[in-house]
């Protein structure tokens, strides 16, 4: 079936991923292109708790995968190919950037300076921001569509910009997400070899109300946004991208942010 481009700019029906679908801005972008582009096929993964609103979705396939657990990858991408149909779009809405302390693991919460850097806080911080998203690549890049236009999109930060960094703070959320940024960058380029339209991209959502932002939203001044308008926004920038725009960090307005 051929439809006239939807609002991701596919002129096919979007076969897609969202990993962390459960999270403020992954439901919000489920919830959107299910209304507006009417996917034949949308797989949702969550960690710790299904989408209850999507439960009898006819579209709509959820799977539990935590994306620091390299064999739950494989039996996700064992389950995914089952059908041999390939996708066309993956976003990854996971993210780490504090955790409140219990009885198995200790708290973790942005460094304000280096005295607060710890090899494990560091370590769980990468292991969401920069490890899952590189397992990501490796398992779902082989199930991208090779001739037909292909997105794989990341939610970055712009604080994982260095170029931008100006007033600190942040260790590891900003180095995870700066290593994030150089995995996309670099599978990019060998996408860019193998799948000749795809688009391999970070995005920043802006500061958006969700779990994530909660604890650091009380200070900010500028607009804060909806995981809905987040999700507009986003879907916005995508639309509007082509295979020369692969390999960059792009804001919710569409701005290239430096790496
Ligand atoms: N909100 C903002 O202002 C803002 C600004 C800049 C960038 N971002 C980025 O945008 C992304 C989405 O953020 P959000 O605001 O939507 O946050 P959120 O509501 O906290 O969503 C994050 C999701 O990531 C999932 N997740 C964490 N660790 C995981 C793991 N090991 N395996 C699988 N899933 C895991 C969480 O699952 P659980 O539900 O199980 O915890 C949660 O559903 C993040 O990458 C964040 O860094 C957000």
């Amino acid at each position: 079936m051929i439809v006239s481009p939807n609002d991701l700019g596919f002129n096919e029906p979007i076969q897609g991923i969202i990993l962390g679908a459960h999270g403020g801005v992954g439901e919000a972008l489920a919830h959107h292109i299910l209304a507006q582009a009417k996917p034949n096929r949308l797989v949702l993964t969550y960690r710790s708790q299904a989408i209850e609103a999507f439960v009898d979705h006819p579209s709509v396939h959820q799977y539990k995968l935590d994306i620091t657990n390299e064999s739950a990858w494989q039996s996700f991408t064992q389950a995914l190919a089952i059908n041999q149909q390939k996708f066309n779009l993956v976003f990854n809405a996971t993210g780490l950037l504090s955790r409140t302390g219990n009885a198995q693991n200790s708290k973790v919460q942005p460094e304000r300076a280096l005295r607060d850097l710890s090899f494990e806080q560091m370590t769980e911080v990468f292991a969401v921001n920069t490890f899952g998203l590189g397992l990501a690549l490796k398992y779902l890049c082989p199930l991208l569509n090779r001739r037909e236009r292909s997105i794989f999109a990341s939610l970055s930060a712009k604080v994982g910009s260095i170029a931008d960094n100006r007033i600190g703070g942040w260790y590891s959320y900003r180095a995870s997400k700066a290593a994030q940024n150089m995995l996309l960058k670099t599978a990019a380029i060998e996408l860019a070899r193998s799948h000749k339209n795809c688009i391999c991209v970070g995005l920043h959502p802006g500061t958006v109300y969700s779990d994530l932002s909660a604890p650091f939203t009380a200070r900010v001044k500028h607009t804060i946004f909806t995981s809905n308008e987040s999700a507009q926004h986003l879907t916005k920038v995508l639309q509007k991208l082509n295979s020369e725009d692969s390999g960059h960090l792009y804001s919710w307005d569409g701005s290239q942010i430096p790496f």
